[in-house]
């Protein structure tokens, strides 16, 4: 395995081309998004991405997103590309919208998981977008992490996770988004399947959103992959109310029978753990710091990381939804 770290397209145009290469001879190349970073295979090659099922340990039913460099590609993958699916590409990509349509025949059933449906996305990163150029492929890559695990927002993380499975590390820096795309299906109607990067109230400016039991024909429209249980570092994860005053009580329970103590707080000052990390106020900054914070939970050894929950508002609504996975 090598890392290459690599700040924009230009100097970084060899790293690139190894890259492009990796990828069209079905190796695995991890590659940073504006999201988290990717674990990229060929999504034309059933065993390059067979290899990420394993470097995952991830469920053979739980399909992956394909990335693409253009809209033309994305409806080249696409046997019905409707009108929503024009609307919300035109908008948002690139950009952290993933947009699930019927395929097109010939898309190796390992990609989706042998469903009739693909998921495909351009990402709005620099190095991202290079790389799809030059490779010239469609490259299924889901987030660069263990299966449940949280995902990575540093080339450290992937390295520390994945580092034994991956060819090639591309180090961009830190995410900016810093949590994954909003997932939607826009075969009948626009269904949000998974918040993320684009807020619910973004989508509304361009389609109506119909939520996940409302399918006109009875049946819910899901993602396999919103297992419960997900983004969860090793430790517990116990969400807290900002106003809970017996909070300080509960981490000295968990301190005196011996737990290493972590406490994420974002709008109050506690002083009892062993570990007190202040999180942002604001929801986009709060996003980008997260999936480190957890990551560091591990560095750290803690069994228990007591997270302030964060307000039931729209603008909230994806970090609500990683929380509440990451403490079940
Ligand atoms: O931001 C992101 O989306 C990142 C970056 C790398 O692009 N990728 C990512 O991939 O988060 P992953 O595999 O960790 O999550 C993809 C989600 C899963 O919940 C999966 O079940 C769902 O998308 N998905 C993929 N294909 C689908 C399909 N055909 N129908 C419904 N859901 C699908
Ligand atoms: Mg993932």
């Amino acid at each position: 395995m090598r890392i290459l770290e690599i700040r924009d397209a230009l100097s970084g145009s060899h790293a690139l081309d190894e890259g492009a290469r990796i990828l069209q001879d079905g190796g695995l190349v991890a590659f940073p998004t504006e999201t988290v970073y990717g674990l990229g295979a060929s999504a034309l090659l059933p065993a390059a991405v067979a290899r990420i099922y394993e470097a995952k340990g991830r469920p053979s039913w739980n399909p992956l997103i394909v990335h693409v460099a253009s809209i033309e590609q994305a409806r080249e993958l696409a046997s019905e590309w409707t009108p929503e699916a024009e609307r919300l590409a035109q908008a948002f990509w690139p950009g952290p919208l993933t947009i699930v349509v019927e395929k097109r025949p010939g898309i190796p059933d390992g990609v989706t998981a042998g469903l009739s449906t693909v998921a495909l996305r351009i990402p709005a990163h620099a190095v991202a977008e290079a790389l799809l150029r030059r490779a010239n492929i469609p490259v299924a890559a889901p987030s660069a992490n263990r299966s449940t695990g949280v995902s990575p927002t540093r080339a450290e993380h992937v390295k520390a996770m994945m580092g034994d499975h991956v060819d090639l590390i591309l180090d961009g820096g830190p995410t900016l988004i810093g949590i994954e795309s909003t997932v939607v299906d826009v075969r009948d109607g626009v269904t949000l399947l998974r918040p993320g990067g684009v807020s619910r109230v973004a989508l509304e400016e361009h389609v109506a959103i119909r939520d996940r039991e409302a399918a006109p024909d009875g049946v819910p429209r899901s993602s396999p992959g919103q297992m419960e249980r997900h983004y969860a570092p090793g430790a517990r994860v116990v969400l807290f109310d900002p106003d809970d005053g017996d909070i300080e009580v509960a981490i000295r329970r968990e301190q005196g029978s011996g737990a290493r103590v972590a406490v994420f707080a974002r709008t109050r000052s506690i002083d009892a753990a062993d570990l007190v990390l202040d999180l942002p106020r604001d929801s986009s900054a709060y996003a980008a710091a997260l999936y480190e914070s957890l990551h560091r939970m591990d560095r750290e050894a803690v069994d228990v990381v007591f997270i302030e929950q964060v307000p039931a508002t729209a603008e909230w609504e994806a970090v609500r939804d990683r929380l509440r996975r990451a403490s079940t």
